[in-house]
């Protein structure tokens, strides 16, 4: 079973995703959407942004840390030194669960570096142009096509609507 590569990201209006090491909004039913959807699938995670969701592994999933600091390690996480260590490891573990999708969350660099082998991006197109520090690499959507289109207004206390999207590489 080839298993797919799916990034997955919250993106403002601007293309930002991040400013000071955070999420420059809050949006509770987001995020609920980020963690059930990567459920029980491997996710590649970079160094900072494993440590600003929390610095703990999120659980029911495989997290792998990507850094190159040598004497890094988590307790209950796998961490590795490559974007490409990071999705053999993936592709292993989710061979292992009988899963057939490793999920990438972030940040802008480990983005960049898998947007090119990429099967599908879980976009959140988050309705603010907010200021920020870091930015979803540019691509080209013509090599994608939208299977999925679903608007959400924002509930109370959530600082933006969103649209959550995803879009599948085309054939050829
Ligand atoms: N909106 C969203 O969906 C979303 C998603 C994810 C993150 N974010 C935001 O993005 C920001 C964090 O992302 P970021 O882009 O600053 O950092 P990041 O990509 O999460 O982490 C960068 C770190 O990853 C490691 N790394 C990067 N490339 C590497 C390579 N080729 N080989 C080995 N290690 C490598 C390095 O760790 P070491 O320094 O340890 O060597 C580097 O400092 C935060 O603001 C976060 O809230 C937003």
């Amino acid at each position: 079973m080839p298993v797919k590569i799916s990034l997955i990201a919250a993106v403002g209006e601007n293309g930002v995703i991040g400013r000071d090491n955070d999420l420059p909004w809050r949006i509770r039913s987001e995020f609920k959407y980020f963690k059930a959807t990567t459920m029980g699938r491997p996710l590649v995670l970079g160094r900072k942004c494993y440590e600003s969701l929390g610095n703990k592994p999120l659980p029911g999933r495989a997290n792998i840390i990507v850094t190159r600091n040598k004497d890094y390690a988590v307790e209950g996480a796998h961490v590795v030194h490559s974007v490409e260590d990071a999705l053999r490891l993936g592709a292993q573990i989710a061979e292992k669960d009988g899963v057939d999708e490793i999920f990438i969350g972030g940040g802008a660099d480990i983005y960049r570096l898998t947007l090119p082998v990429a099967d599908r991006l879980y976009l959140t197109e988050v309705h603010l142009k907010p200021e920020g520090d870091v930015r979803f690499p540019p691509f080209d959507r013509a090599q994608w096509e939208e299977t999925k289109n679903e608007f959400h207004k924002a509930q109370e206390g959530e600082d933006a609507d969103y649209t959550i999207k995803v879009l599948a590489r085309k054939a050829g």
